[in-house]
């Protein structure tokens, strides 16, 4: 009897590791391979082919890069493109004005000619990807160092791009795997005229703001709508006024009949990073240097922020967008600092190391990976404190744009100088474009206020070597009289003086300008290769590579797939609840109602307010056919699949490719899965298609959109 139940739960568990694995983002290329049959046990009814297809038309073709950082999806054939409000926040805050506010009041474009062109904004399709491994290795050898094997990898980079360009229509990406080990390129075509169609109110596309973000149970409307723009030949084309909208080789089907527990879910998407084969050592110093770091220095510019932001709007309207990426990370690298902490992810890592450096010293082995946890060791060992400082810099980089703004302007100014009067009067456009862009929304007390208070952290909690101005002006306790100083001083510090100093260019002036200086000791202090490091840091990339070659030539690590690196991946997995919560009204903890929404409401709060409207069409129940058959309004649901950020905006799409829901967050218990994915743990926050529809159809009165779209329904 025993024995049975051991060879049934020995079954079981093989079985629920092949058949029901939410773990992995995978290449397109490679679904047939290794992952169609597991896909198809579970819910799958499309073929390979019709996901991925280079001659044909397929799912791929509706899958978009939405502006470098998120996902969208086309899902109608005029180029009506589906993606996040929170990736569509930058563009919807430019579009706004205190007068014309559509980020507070939601925006629904008429018709095509009331859709709004936002300065820059660009979606990329994908064309192709292919191995090119082999290839590449073969113009590399141990004996290199790893500048060596860089310039080489490089040459030939640059060979493959310039073969796969088709003369600059497509742009060719090349880009490693497994730390070095494969190499893979992949073929984009990028479209620039991207205009805004239509967006719910800030309250109900943020609705739970920073409080909500990251958690769940969650209500919110996560959603905005572009539309692609080409010229007449439907080829990518700059703005202009006679683009049409760009008819689409393939569009997503949207379903509106719902999901349930362990309904197939899959989601394509660009997730953006995760480090599964980042070392034990290399999690630790996140842990307790660079993620801290991070996190303070976050902390200090948002409250600057906040200050000026709350008190007015056109402030606001300004650095909404900003701050709502700096915040967004400043809760996500915290939750990753609890999270890795309580599941003691470094010691679990420590493990599997100690077993590598078992497996490295056998005889077969040791040449090749005997030293390999050595050196990465030392390396983490001796660069804890750099890491620390180097998050403390990025921070300030990140926020004070009079850090860097002095720098590329200032690095072109020198040029300029230097040149005679014929050849200034040549590079005068290009400049001029340049500054005209620079200075454009700010605000600056508050630019003023983010540097002081960003240097004066950055000095008092850098233990590590920093440039002799620097730690000048922190001995003396001058940082803000400084800041002042050099504002009223520098060429820098508003448009007009920087256009004056065009008309009457003078070197000494350029190079005697505070702002300048310090924003070259900065960039430079952040650029700076100790030469102490430069041994270890060679050792340490080698070793790495090295021990994700052996982590897989031994079998030792059970990741089966290239960390994420912002390349299309598909991930598949299932409609999955969370433990019974009794913050969520549903019957069942995979997804969260109206009701529940307008149970958080919150009157003139700043996260949890809701437009009149909201609360006036609530009374009514008006949901139309895009009730679940409880007569309720669902909002978001759960689902397991393995995403990261990046992914953000994703269809998720059903076992017949039809669109279901739009991913939109993470889970902050599982906030270690970048590091390690937690099958349990680990979940993807989705908004039902559902109440998309709702809001453009029923809420906006947007019904001309809803007629776009290609709808399966049943009711
Ligand atoms: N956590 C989400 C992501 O990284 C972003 C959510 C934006 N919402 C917010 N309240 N900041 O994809």
């Amino acid at each position: 009897m025993k024995r049975v139940h051991l060879v049934l739960i020995a079954f079981l568990m093989l079985f629920s590791n092949t058949v029901f694995a939410n773990e992995g983002m995978w290449f397109l290329m490679h679904i047939k391979r290794l992952i169609h049959r597991d896909m198809e046990k579970m819910g799958l009814q499309l073929t390979p082919e019709e996901i991925y297809n280079i001659n044909n038309q397929s799912l791929k073709d509706a899958i978009v890069q939405f502006n470098g950082g998120c996902t969208a999806s086309i899902i109608s054939d005029s180029g009506l493109v589906l993606t996040n409000h929170h990736c569509g926040y930058n563009a919807i805050a430019e579009l706004s004005t205190e007068s014309q506010n559509h980020l507070n009041n939601g925006f629904w474009a008429g018709s095509l000619q009331e859709e709004l062109k936002p300065e820059s904004l660009f979606v990329r399709f994908f064309v192709r990807m292919d191995d090119v491994t082999e290839r590449i290795l073969s113009k590399l050898n141990d004996n290199m160092s790893e500048k060596e094997r860089e310039a080489v990898l490089n040459q030939e980079i640059a060979k493959i791009e310039q073969e796969n360009n088709e003369g600059g229509k497509y742009t060719v990406s090349v880009r490693s795997f497994y730390q070095g080990n494969e190499f893979y390129y992949f073929v984009y075509q990028d479209y620039k005229d991207v205009r805004l169609v239509g967006t719910p109110p800030k309250s109900v596309g943020k609705y739970g703001g920073d409080t909500d973000n990251w958690e769940w149970p969650r209500h919110t409307g996560d959603f905005s709508l572009f539309r692609v723009y080409a010229d007449a030949e439907g080829n990518p084309a700059d703005y202009s006024k006679n683009n049409v909208p760009f008819k689409a080789t393939y569009h997503l089907p949207v379903n509106i009949e719902g999901v349930k527990e362990n309904d197939f879910a899959m989601i394509l998407g660009y997730p953006g990073r995760t480090n599964r084969w980042m070392p034990a050592e290399g999690i630790e110093q996140n842990v307790k240097y660079a993620y801290p770091a991070w996190v303070e220095g976050s902390k200090l510019s948002m409250d600057v922020m906040k200050k000026y932001m709350d008190a007015d709007e056109s402030v606001n309207l300004m650095y909404t967008s900003k701050y709502a990426g700096i915040a967004n990370y400043w809760k996500n690298r915290q939750g990753m600092i609890d999270a890795l902490t309580a599941h003691k992810t470094a010691e679990a890592k420590r493990k599997v190391e100690k077993k590598f450096n078992k497996w490295a010293h056998k005889k077969t082995n040791k040449a090749t990976y005997g030293n390999v946890i050595k050196n990465i060791n030392a390396y983490y060992a001796l660069t804890n404190d750099k890491a620390k400082h180097d998050n403390y810099l990025i921070s300030l980089l990140r926020s004070s744009k009079f850090s860097v703004l002095p720098y590329r302007i200032g690095k072109n100014l020198e040029f300029y100088v230097s040149e005679n009067e014929a050849k200034r009067q040549e590079l005068l456009p290009k400049l001029q474009g340049l500054i005209a862009s620079s200075y454009s929304d700010y605000h600056l007390p508050l630019e003023k206020e983010i540097l002081a208070e960003q240097l004066k952290l950055y000095t008092s909690k850098s233990n590590y070597e920093l440039p002799e101005m620097i730690t000048g002006l922190a001995k003396d306790n001058s940082i803000e009289a400084y800041v002042n100083a050099a504002f009223e001083l520098s060429i820098f510090s508003s448009k007009e003086r920087v256009e004056a100093f065009l008309a009457f260019p003078n070197e000494a002036l350029l190079t005697n300008d505070p702002l300048f200086k310090l924003s070259i000791e900065l960039l430079d202090q952040y650029r700076a290769k100790p030469d102490a490091l430069e041994q270890p840091t060679n050792d340490f990339q080698k070793s790495f590579r090295l021990l994700v070659e052996g982590l897989r030539v031994s079998e030792l690590s059970n990741v089966k797939y290239p960390d994420a690196n912002s390349t299309l991946r598909l991930s598949y997995g299932k409609v999955r609840a969370l433990p019974k919560d009794p913050r969520n009204d549903a019957e069942v903890n995979n997804y969260t109602t109206f009701k529940g929404m307008i149970a958080k409401y919150k009157p003139n709060d700043e996260e949890f307010d809701l437009p009149k409207e909201m609360l006036d069409i609530y009374k009514k129940k008006d949901y139309g056919r895009y009730a679940n058959s409880k007569g309720e309004l669902p909002v978001n649901f759960l689902s397991d699949n393995d995403i990261t950020g990046g992914n953000s905006g994703s269809p998720v799409l059903n076992g017949k490719g039809e669109l279901i829901g739009l991913a939109f967050d993470g889970n902050i218990e599982a906030m270690a899965g970048d590091v390690i994915f937690d099958k349990n743990l680990q979940r993807t926050i989705n908004v039902d298609i559902r109440y998309v529809l709702w809001l453009i159809d029923k809420y906006s009165n947007a019904k001309h959109i809803v007629d776009e779209l290609t709808i399966i329904s049943d009711k």
